[in-house]
């Protein structure tokens, strides 16, 4: 479905006219084309090797990263497809949460040319982008979604399109964060999610039993975990270390898969869904795949994984999640800002005690 759901106001857009989608919420600059539920083309210009240096995102960085690719970006994303500018139905941005100077780039840019070409704009919300990663699949609402990237770690209840209630999430580090502070304590590279699902591949998950501290409530913490980790470390020679350094990497990456697997079958059991997703850059994790996987089919519920250039941030599920939202008629988006967090996106502790719903599409 393209265009706005019922009720919601914006402008009606043809169903199958192409999106031209902009995301530039972290360290990624993304561009894509997106029809209906199918992602036509989508580039994704990585800043990684641009803040190993730094050993993290450096938000300025990034910013001005963003002005120097984004308009490249979006010419390949459009030639890729076939797609010119007379084609495109409207543009689809990252409205937040992120980092906002990044955000604003890819807000002006999108802004920018929506303008210019007297098209309508829809604004996204990235959390929604990546829940909508799963539409490319043909899943349908509602279903229990696991949202773990570097910002952010929810239970999403997904009730219809991209609308979802929020039903537990992380009291402290998000679950891409324990695996990147995990990472570089063990002295791998940046950054560290995926380097450590590739080592831990090669080891033996039994070698440390780190405390899998899931039995109790709804939420996700990580950061015992990751103290675990270092204590650990600090216990053993540096020759030992060394030989056994995919073994800890397993065992501590087994611990955070352990408790986002044991959570989200949780959630699905107590909200009476049969369908489970995932999103996010540690949706990539094979160790995830693998597990929920295995727990999905125990229990017969159906799992949706979808691919790893759809996980890690990407444009082509922000024109997926841009189907179910409304779009804003030329011009009158043009004071249009972006927000660096939202209420979905705040730790656990920092709210009431009672989960309200955060979206409603
Ligand atoms: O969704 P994403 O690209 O950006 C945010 O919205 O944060 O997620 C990035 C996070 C990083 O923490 C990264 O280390 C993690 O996802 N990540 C992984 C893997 N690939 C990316 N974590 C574990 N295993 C992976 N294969
Ligand atoms: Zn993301």
């Amino acid at each position: 479905m393209t265009g706005p759901m019922a009720g919601a106001p914006g402008v009606a857009i043809p169903p199958d006219g192409p999106l031209l989608c902009v995301e530039t919420s972290c360290d990624d600059t993304s561009a894509a084309i997106v029809r209906s539920r199918e992602v036509l083309s989508s580039i994704v210009s990585s800043q990684d090797e641009l803040h190993a240096q730094f050993g993290g995102v450096v938000p300025e960085v990034a910013s001005r990263r963003h002005t120097e690719l984004v308009n490249d970006v979006v010419a390949e994303a459009m030639s890729a497809a076939g797609v010119g500018w007379r084609d495109l139905a409207a543009v689809a941005t990252t409205q937040g949460p992120g980092l906002i100077g990044a955000l604003l780039v890819g807000l002006a840019a999108a802004k920018a040319i929506a303008y210019r070409r007297r098209l309508p704009l829809i604004p996204v919300n990235h959390i929604q982008g990546h829940i909508a990663a799963n539409y490319s699949l043909g899943l349908e609402a509602p279903f229990v979604c696991l949202v773990a990237s570097g910002g952010h770690t929810l239970l999403a209840v997904v009730e219809e399109g991209v609308a979802y209630r929020v039903a537990a999430r992380t009291m402290d580090d998000a679950a891409g964060e324990a695996f990147d502070k995990g990472a570089r304590l063990l002295g791998l590279g940046y950054p560290g999610g995926k380097e450590l699902d590739l080592l831990a591949a090669t080891g033996d998950a039994r070698y440390v039993s780190f405390p899998r501290a899931v039995l109790r409530g709804r939420d996700f913490s990580f950061s015992g975990l990751k103290t675990a980790l270092l204590y650990d470390l600090r216990g053993r020679d540096e020759a030992e270390v060394e030989a056994h350094r995919a073994d800890i990497a397993a065992s501590y990456q087994a611990a955070i898969v352990h408790q986002l697997v044991e959570k989200t079958a949780a959630c699905a059991a107590r909200e009476g869904l049969r369908r489970v997703a995932i999103a996010g850059g540690v949706a990539a994790n094979s160790g995830l795949r693998q597990a929920l996987t295995e727990r999905c089919e125990a229990e017969g519920l159906q799992l949706a994984l979808p691919p790893l250039s759809l996980c890690t941030d990407n444009a082509g599920m922000i024109g997926l999640a841009a189907g179910f939202l409304p779009a804003l008629p030329w011009p009158t988006y043009l004071d249009l800002d972006a927000f660096a967090s939202d209420s979905a996106t705040r730790p656990a502790k920092r709210r009431p005690p009672a989960a309200r719903p955060a979206h409603s599409a």
